[in-house]
């Protein structure tokens, strides 16, 4: 059989392929993200022609085609089952990634012992049964039917899947694993893709969900499973601040569900808690009283969470002011800040400004910049601004206050949590039910007009 050997450079964050070495891909504009990977090409398989008359590859209307009730695992984790879309599809592949550290071997261990009626294999690349021992009575794990294989050749693998029939199987982790056919290591875009695509055609074959975990690193000078998403079925990122506690499990891609559900979790001493009322704990440690501090409501995924935005305003002691933002966009701040002058006559050019969502959340929903403007405005003033109110709505270039989405949703939760009053662009009052509520709600139609209310 004649074959050749030629290499080739890959970017190991976006899989741009280039046949010399170049410094900076020029499809994700990432640097150094370039490695040698060899390839042999099989020049007998090149020629391969398909005998049409002898294949059986037919075509069907869609008609023809029964429909089926996709059959689901629920794991009993419902901050996990609902990120699914209702539990893990059987035969599906799910990514789940994230930064090292930050705990989806946990996760990944409280999903099996929730699923104590199914036989479980780990297949861990990462760490020794030992380790996982350990961590698993650091859980107070206790089940039977969980087999553990330190193994990252995905031929044994793919053999002990075969010959055990496991219900569902975990491995720990994508960058650990090989193929031996490949001469790049593991890791490499290469490696990767190939032990996805066994991965996923074990699954299918086999009916028998499979979760990945795979590790992202922000230089992306390991292999981030970017390259993954597009094979697998479900992508989903596990994330959080490393300092604070909470852990929010976003789902990126699903064919079986929405994508824009979120699980939250708390990292705790033994394990992972899930959080049900995530408004309670984002305003756990609130603010009364204190300038610069403001209620305002996000949807995660089909719940809203109330969550606190807070401002610092401070005189700017070298020339140039800083602007820092934890939780949201750096360029909304900066937008809200030219409306502010432009709008309320603030000039703010010597001041330093610090904002901050409480808690270590990420939001980049439109609807909290009335309360950015009006946080930012009080810490300026040094006024502080009615703890029982919320404020809510997007702003627009113009200072107008512009129609967010889900109001009903967010103003139910505000009531339910006891505020006394709430904010909302004037444009909203039109579609809401008229019913009788324990929460005063006013409208506005200006930042102008926000700001003289509440100040
Ligand atoms: P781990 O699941 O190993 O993270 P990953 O697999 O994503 O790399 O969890 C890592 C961190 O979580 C570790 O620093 C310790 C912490 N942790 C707890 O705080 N409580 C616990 O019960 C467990 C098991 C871990
Ligand atoms: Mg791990």
């Amino acid at each position: 059989m004649s074959s050749k050997t030629k290499s080739q450079y890959i970017c190991q964050n976006c899989g741009y392929i280039s046949p010399r070495w170049i410094g900076k891909c020029p499809e994700c504009e990432n640097w150094n993200t370039f490695i040698e990977e060899i390839i042999h090409t099989d020049e007998k398989k090149k020629d391969k022609r398909i005998d049409l008359k002898a294949s059986s590859t037919e075509i069907h209307t869609i008609r023809s085609i029964e429909s089926k009730r996709e059959l689901r695992i629920e794991t009993k984790l419902e901050e996990f089952d609902r990120v699914l879309g209702g539990g893990l599809v059987s035969g599906s592949v799910v990514l789940i990634g994230g930064d090292p550290g930050i705990g989806k071997s946990t996760l990944m261990l409280q999903i099996a012992e929730n699923l104590s009626d199914k036989k479980f294999l780990y297949v861990t690349g990462e760490e020794s049964p030992v380790q996982i021992k350990m961590r698993a009575d650091r859980l107070n794990f206790n089940r039977d039917n969980f087999f553990i294989l330190p193994e990252t050749d995905l031929d044994i693998v793919q053999a002990i899947i075969y010959k055990n029939n496991p219900d569902i199987v975990v491995i720990d982790s994508i960058q650990t694993t090989y193929i031996s056919q490949l001469e790049s290591t593991p890791g490499t875009i290469s490696q990767l893709r190939e032990s996805t695509a066994l991965l996923i055609n074990i699954a299918k074959s086999t009916g028998t969900p499979i979760l990945i975990v795979g590790h992202i690193t922000k230089d992306g000078t390991i292999a981030g499973p970017k390259v993954l998403e597009h094979m697998v079925d479900v992508v989903l990122h596990f994330e959080g601040e490393r300092t604070h506690n909470y852990r929010i499990l976003r789902s990126i891609k699903n064919r079986f569900g929405s994508t824009n559900e979120i699980g939250i979790f708390e990292m705790t001493e033994n394990g992972l808690r899930e959080v049900k009322n995530p408004s309670e704990v984002f305003l756990s440690q609130r603010n009364y009283g204190a300038s610069g501090c403001v209620i305002s409501s996000a949807i995660e995924g089909t719940r809203p969470i109330l969550i606190e935005v807070q401002a610092l305003v401070t005189e700017t002691s070298y020339g140039f002011p800083q602007r820092t933002t934890m939780g949201i966009d750096a360029k909304k701040l900066n937008i809200i800040i030219a409306v502010l002058e432009k709008k309320l006559g603030l000039y703010l050019n010597k001041h330093d400004i610090f904002l901050n969502i409480a808690g270590g959340v990420k939001i980049s929903e439109p609807s909290i910049d009335l309360a950015i403007a009006v946080s930012i405005f009080s810490s300026f003033r040094d006024i502080p601004i009615d703890s029982e109110t919320v404020i809510l709505g997007e702003l627009g270039l113009a200072g107008e206050v512009r129609t967010i989405s889900n109001i009903e949703r967010r103003i139910n939760e505000a009531e339910k949590l006891g505020f006394k009053r709430i904010i909302i662009p004037r444009n909203n009052l039109k579609n809401l039910q008229s019913k009788k509520r324990k929460i005063e709600i006013i409208g506005v139609e200006k930042l102008k007009e926000t700001v003289s209310l509440l100040i």
